[in-house]
């Protein structure tokens, strides 16, 4: 299967979680020589946030801003394709070009954020509509996407499924800014919506959610 793997930055990085990178690289190993072909998309969570931080403070414009936080993801795709060895690309792709290439290659393709004014969801997004991928993987924090916030209301309720249109009313912030966090971008989802490709939200803190939304399996949830 052709997917795409999309990594918050919370997840791997808030703090840096090495055993779990491991953990991620191992099971892309594995999935690679199964004859999966997969891209993945890192964020630069609470490291990215930090040094977006000490851009402001330094009254950096919001585009210096995400420069920034872009490099720091690119670090983490770094980390990623150095444990990968020889089954990982030569170099992080910079563009969704180098994207395709790297895949058309065989290998698996690991990569940061790719320019100012979006996040590495809209980036995942655009990477699906570019090499047709059958599915859209977001590793998130939390279990799926719930009614409400789940870190600030204990009776939220997650979703098994929900259509696009229900998803983007869930949303109450929808416009970019350096550093924002939420569980799918609007604009990745404003992509995702023209029915090009499953979506599913799974906890990221278990890599075998991955196997099991590959499987089809009840995980998460479902965007439709
Ligand atoms: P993300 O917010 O997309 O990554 O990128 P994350 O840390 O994985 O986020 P979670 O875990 O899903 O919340 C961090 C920041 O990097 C900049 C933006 O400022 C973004 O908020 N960025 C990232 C860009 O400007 N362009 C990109 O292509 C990617």
């Amino acid at each position: 299967m052709r997917f795409v793997l999309r990594i918050g930055g919370s997840v791997i990085a808030s703090p840096i979680d090495s055993v779990l990178i491991s953990r991620y690289a191992d099971l892309l190993k594995r999935l690679k020589t199964q004859g999966h072909d997969v891209v993945v998309i890192i964020g630069g969570g609470a490291l990215a946030r930090e040094f977006i931080g000490v851009a402001k403070d330094l009254g950096l414009d919001e585009r210096s801003q995400d420069e920034v936080a872009i490099s720091i993801s690119r670090i983490f795709a770094q980390l990623f394709l150095q444990r990968l060895g020889e089954l990982g690309c030569e170099a992080i792709p910079l563009t969704i070009e180098d994207t395709v290439k790297c895949l058309h290659e065989g290998k698996i393709t690991v990569m940061g954020g790719l320019k100012p004014g979006m996040t590495t969801d809209t980036v995942a997004a655009l990477v699906v509509e570019q090499i047709n991928a059958e599915l859209f993987i977001k590793a998130t924090d939390q279990e799926g996407i719930y009614d409400k916030d789940p870190r600030k209301h204990v009776d939220a309720v997650k979703f098994e499924h929900i259509s696009f249109d229900d998803l983007l009313h869930v949303f109450d912030e929808d416009k970019h800014k350096a550093g924002i966090h939420q569980i799918l971008d609007p604009e990745a989802v404003k992509i995702l919506r023209k029915g090009i490709v499953k979506v599913v939200i799974v906890n990221g803190f278990e890599p075998e959610n991955i196997l099991l939304a590959i499987k089809g399996e009840k995980i998460g949830t479902t965007i439709l």
